[in-house]
């Protein structure tokens, strides 16, 4: 389970440390409900991915960070160190990868449903590609263009009808999805777009969904992406670019198998290879899989209780305001007790602190009996925890602490009292 679900520095030395620091030092530091990115995991990660499409894959490639999972200024720096790009999906994240310091034309921004101020936004500032999403959005952007004078490099999102098995709230490439076109639509909109003066068509994107334990879901939409590729170069339109989207899946429990991105890279690196070659630049954009295990969250154990006969609790000081996956679509986590009582193991529920029932972290979760006041630490906790934060119940977001070299640096200031009055009148 470790090598699966902790960060690459968390270990045990006469306690549970990160990167030699002790997550109870970090806990009476910071306070808590605390969220802890440890930055040799980030760095493994874009690593591995970068060196796996390098290896099979024998043209260009990008990799763009999709920082709805992270959308954090530190973090963005550091992937775009790596030489990562970026996707973006709002103008709002388009503005902080901006802050970041990331060059416009590394920044790629989909989405079903931008506004004219957002494609405004990304047309002045010349980002990489906005990738078209259905027919208004084509028209917003004729119209922008034509405004101003100016071009656009776009890719066109289709629906390629493939369904994965993950979570229904999380699956995007079957037919009945708010995603994309279908694939008869894509063509009559690539001629549409091959009119246009300032609209530059680049290539195709795809994306199926999030949480992909099963790689030959990709090997299928590298078949459909190659079909449509040779009816486009029967009719004369070259492609540049195709992106075959994020989604790959992380290890939140010890019962998870995730693949590995390296036979993300082969299998699909093979595929293009037997039907048409790596002709174009090929584009992948992981979320999860480059943040979810770097970071891990730590709560305090504020009360428990026991329903006799029924149910024990442990209730902490955080819950679906930090963590919103269990109680949105039942996202499960693994934990871990830091606790000096030597009781034997009990089952319980770990809940959060906020006013609905369905606000449990962790259910019958198996460890020794708290102490009040003891910590408590969950997993794969990187990404849409922090992107997810809700205020409910006048909640302050906790900070972000980054693990980098065996010292801790605060990234994201824990909000204040003061932040919840923000904007009210
Ligand atoms: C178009 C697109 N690409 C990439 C991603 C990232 O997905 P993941 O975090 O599962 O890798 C998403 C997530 O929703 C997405 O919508």
């Amino acid at each position: 389970m470790q090598n699966k679900i902790y960060p690459e520095t968390f270990h045990f030395q006469d306690e549970w440390k990160i990167d030699g620091i002790s997550i109870k030092n970090l806990a009476e530091k910071y306070g808590t409900p605390l969220y802890v990115i440890d930055k040799k995991t980030l760095i493994t990660q874009a690593q591995k991915y970068i060196n796996s499409w390098k290896k099979y894959y024998k043209n260009k490639f990008k990799v763009l960070f999709a920082i709805k999972a992270l959308p954090i200024l530190e973090v963005i720096r550091i992937f775009y160190k790596e030489g990562l790009g970026f996707l973006v999906s709002t103008g709002g994240e388009l503005f902080i990868a901006r802050s970041a310091g990331v060059d416009s034309h590394k920044i790629y921004f989909h989405g079903n449903a931008k506004s004219i101020h957002e494609l405004e936004y990304a047309i002045k500032e010349n980002i990489g590609a906005i990738i078209i999403d259905n027919f208004d959005e084509y028209e917003k952007i004729k119209f922008l263009t034509d405004k101003h004078s100016t071009s656009i490099k776009v890719l066109i999102r289709l629906i390629p009808n493939i369904e994965v098995s993950t979570h229904k709230s999380i699956r995007t490439g079957q037919i009945d999805t708010k995603f994309g076109l279908p694939i008869n639509q894509v063509y009559e909109l690539i001629e549409r777009i091959r009119k246009e003066k300032y609209i530059d068509f680049k290539g195709l994107h795809a994306h199926i969904g999030s949480q992909i334990f099963d790689i030959s879901a990709y090997v299928k939409l590298a078949e459909v992406l190659s079909e449509i590729y040779n009816n486009l170069k029967s009719a004369n339109t070259n492609i540049e670019e195709m992106s075959i989207g994020g989604g790959l899946g992380i290890a939140y429990t010890k019962d998870d198998n995730p693949p590995e991105i390296e036979d993300l890279a082969y299998q699909v690196s093979q595929k293009f290879e037997e039907t048409i070659g790596h002709h174009f630049t090929l584009i992948c954009e992981p979320g999860r899989s480059l943040v979810g295990r770097a970071g891990i969250t730590i709560y305090k154990i504020e009360s428990r209780k026991e329903i006799p006969g029924i149910r024990k609790y442990v209730s902490v000081d955080g819950g679906m305001s930090d963590n919103i996956r269990p109680s949105l679509y039942g996202a499960k986590y693994s934990a871990l007790l830091i606790t000096s009582n030597e009781s034997t193991n009990t089952i319980y529920t770990i809940a959060g602190k906020h006013c609905e029932s369905g606000d449990i972290l962790i259910r019958d979760f198996e460890d020794k009996w708290p102490n009040y006041g003891d910590y408590l630490i969950t997993f794969s906790t990187g990404a849409y925890n922090f992107s997810m934060f809700t205020w409910y119940n006048a909640t302050v977001r906790p900070g972000v602490v980054l693990i980098e070299n065996g010292k801790d640096r605060l990234i994201v200031k824990r909000d204040t009292y003061e932040d919840l009055l923000r904007g009210q009148i």
